[in-house]
């Protein structure tokens, strides 16, 4: 099949498709998303094939206003008050369904389900062309880095999707904070650029130890059981208080080149050849916020450099945004970092 790009102008003809029953790409503030009509069983199926999602990790449900939730959840005053301060925006939340509201292929079989209001008004203008949500798992290949461009879903899912929506690169650029609201306290599932820090005046304590699960417990959040953002090479972090030359120098691979995923003020300490090995640098700007930006097409430029074994890369603080940031790339590492 074709797959069309649409500029941000072309609404009605992807809300068109996505009625047909057949799945777009549409743009967020965090990550792209893969749309289908969230009450279409057979798209929503097709939404999982052409990932190559396992079919037990459920969907986030996108809305274009907080009105649109509550057919579906049960009324939640903990939920109304968190929509009022963060959408529309990165923040994500599980709230127990009324009985059979919602397809079991969205919610994984589960009694609860994931509802989002993204920062974008290309897409909240096409849900509101449909008239109805749309499921929206990030626009990649199930296992690789989530897409922070038009480009990078067509990448991987072109010739599977009838269409993407281009709204040009997404700002987070990680994917937003996944709060369960139907536990007490609430659990921060997955970190992203909302933190626990900016929630905890609206909600008292916050559970902020489950998104580290370790290898034998079952993830509460079903998809953080699977593997990740696996970049072709192996990534190795370098903790922020090492030198980073040093940490270069002293892990260099066997191959000819290295690969160096760091801070503008890290790489101007690079030279171009360490010990005759050259250096294949790509840049994560100026501060965090740029980092997060660029964490994920930082790892994708680097799996079309099939020479590149080794990945050297700038871990942060894990605090405020280095928290999420520091889950996707210790995930991309496997948790390793430098010796
Ligand atoms: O920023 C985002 O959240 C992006 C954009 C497109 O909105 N979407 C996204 O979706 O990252 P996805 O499917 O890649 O990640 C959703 C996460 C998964 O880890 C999934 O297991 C979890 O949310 N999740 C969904 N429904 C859940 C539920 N009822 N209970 C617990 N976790 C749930
Ligand atoms: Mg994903």
């Amino acid at each position: 099949m074709e797959t069309k790009i649409f500029k941000p102008t072309e609404v009605d003809q992807a809300a068109r498709m996505l009625r047909r029953g057949e799945l777009v790409s549409f743009p967020t503030e965090t990550v792209y998303g893969l749309g289908a009509i969230v009450t279409d069983r057979a798209a929503v199926k097709d939404v999982y094939l052409a990932k190559g999602r396992p079919s037990d990790n459920p969907l986030i449900v996108h809305v274009a206003s907080p009105q649109m939730v509550w057919q579906y959840a049960k009324p939640n005053t903990r939920a109304q008050k968190l929509m009022k301060h963060f959408w529309p925006g990165s923040l994500t939340l599980i709230l127990p369904l009324q009985a059979g509201k919602l397809l079991p292929e969205v919610t994984g079989g589960l009694t609860t389900a994931a509802f989002r209001m993204p920062h974008n008004q290309t897409t909240l203008n096409l849900i509101k062309a449909t008239g109805i949500p749309l499921v929206g798992p990030s626009a990649n290949t199930s296992g690789k880095p989530s897409p922070t461009t038009a480009a990078h879903v067509y990448h991987d899912l072109h010739g599977k999707i009838s269409g993407v929506m281009d709204d040009g690169p997404t700002q987070v650029g990680l994917e937003s904070t996944v709060l369960d609201l139907s536990v007490d306290p609430a659990a921060i599932l997955r970190p992203g650029a909302v933190t626990a820090a900016a929630l905890k005046p609206y909600l008292g304590t916050i559970d902020t130890a489950t998104h580290h699960v370790s290898a034998q417990e079952v993830p509460k959040a079903p998809g953080m059981k699977y593997k990740h953002y696996a970049p072709k090479a192996q990534v190795l972090i370098v903790p922020p208080e090492k030198n980073f030359l040093k940490a270069v120098q002293e892990n260099l691979p066997t191959q000819k080149e290295v690969g160096v995923l760091a801070f503008e003020r890290q790489l101007v300490t690079l030279p171009k050849q360490i010990e005759g090995k050259d250096v294949v640098s790509f840049s994560l700007g100026a501060d965090l916020h740029s980092a997060a930006h660029k964490l994920f097409a930082g790892l994708r430029y680097f799996d079309l450099r099939p020479d590149i074994k080794v990945i050297i890369a700038a871990g942060v603080r894990a605090e405020d945004l280095g928290i999420a940031f520091m889950n996707r790339l210790q995930k991309a590492a496997g948790n390793q970092f430098v010796q």
